[in-house]
């Protein structure tokens, strides 16, 4: 059973647990077009209506992935993409009239749509926010129907509260996990204030918090697992939310305690960060039908108890905390 929440001031009664599509674009090692299309069909099976992605995962195979989907099934859902990776470098500059139109046609034409139902700005400088020129753009492409909403998608903390300030920003998507609390200190209080909604990304700490990763583990090349550990490629807290790995996995067997018997970790950590409020939707990536199926069955889990939600937090508090507080 799905659970929904209402995201933003959108009216959009969106699934808890939805899906994020980057794995089935690019930088996550060799995926199956056929597998990652089965994955998307078994998402809307299980529930789930929104669907985030990015015009650069794959250069566009993970948009086009979804307007085939779109193509196959009747059941209605949304797609959130992001614009703003396409510039080789990333400056305030980059975010002009010109090039957020063009990026933007290029999306509509992956998605084989009219409309584009959210665009995100994907993580742009933190000085883009000290720049209203760029949402004046983004209230523009609302107002000539390119786009229905706009969101941000942010790498800090302070990046989302500059962000909540314009009226328009609908959505703010940031890395929220057992291993990244911050977010819930002060920027969730204030977007719930603002009724903005929020999209935790890396939700499972990039299949980190799913449990199954040993010291042993190896990543395959194109896998950004093995290529941005050190922020080689970008931001390096994009990579098991900036955790040490070896750190990560010690703290992966302290909380492998305290998940129930019957229930799977990565459903374990799902279900924690749907125990905030302010969250509208995680958005698990996943590349096969059967983790859509371990990660959907999160939302018709119980709510975990006073004591293990301490519990969570004294493992944060003495492992993780010191590599990723202050950070982001
Ligand atoms: N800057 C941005 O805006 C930005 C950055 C990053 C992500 N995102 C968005 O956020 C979404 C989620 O983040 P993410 O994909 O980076 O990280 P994630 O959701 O924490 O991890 C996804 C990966 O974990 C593994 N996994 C998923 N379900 C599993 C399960 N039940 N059991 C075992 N392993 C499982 C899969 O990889 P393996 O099977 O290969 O282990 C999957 O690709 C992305 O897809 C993307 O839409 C946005």
């Amino acid at each position: 059973m799905m659970e929904y929440r209402t995201l933003g001031r959108t009216d959009w009664q969106v699934s808890a647990i939805s899906f994020g599509s980057w794995a089935i674009g690019d930088a996550w090692g060799p995926t199956k077009e056929e597998e990652s299309l089965a994955a998307l069909h078994q998402a809307l099976d299980r529930g789930v209506n929104f669907f985030d992605t990015a015009d650069i995962y794959g250069d566009g195979r993970s948009e086009r992935l979804l307007a085939r989907l779109r193509r196959e099934r009747k059941d209605p859902f949304y797609v959130a993409t992001k614009a703003g990776r396409r510039l080789p470098k990333q400056t305030v500059e980059g975010y002009s009239r010109k090039n957020l139109t063009s990026w933007i046609e290029r999306s509509l034409k992956n998605l084989e749509a009219e409309t584009i139902d959210l665009l995100q700005l994907h993580c742009p400088p933190t000085d883009l926010y000290y720049h209203p020129e760029a949402f004046g753009v983004l209230d523009d492409l609302v107002k000539a129907g390119k786009i229905r909403f706009y969101g941000v998608s942010v790498e800090r903390v302070e990046e989302g509260l500059k962000a909540i300030e314009f009226p328009g920003v609908q959505s703010v998507q940031i890395i929220y996990n057992i291993f990244r609390q911050r977010p819930a200190e002060l920027f969730f209080t204030e977007a719930r204030r603002r009724k903005v909604g929020i999209l935790a990304r890396l939700p499972l700490s990039s299949g980190l918090l799913a449990g199954k990763m040993t010291r042993e583990s190896k990543f395959s090349p194109d896998d950004h697992r093995s290529f941005n550990r050190e922020g080689a490629a970008f931001d390096r807290g994009e990579t098991f939310s900036g955790v040490p790995f070896e750190v990560g996995l010690d703290a992966v067997e302290a909380l492998r305690a305290l998940v129930p018997a019957g229930e799977s970790m990565a459903g374990f950590a799902l279900r924690w960060i749907l125990m905030n409020e302010a969250v509208t939707c995680a958005i698990p990536g996943a590349k096969r039908p059967t983790q859509v199926d371990e990660n959907c069955a999160a939302a018709a889990l119980p709510p975990l108890s006073d004591e293990t939600m301490a519990d969570v937090r004294e493992i944060y508090e003495t492992k993780i905390r010191q590599h990723v507080q202050y950070n982001w």
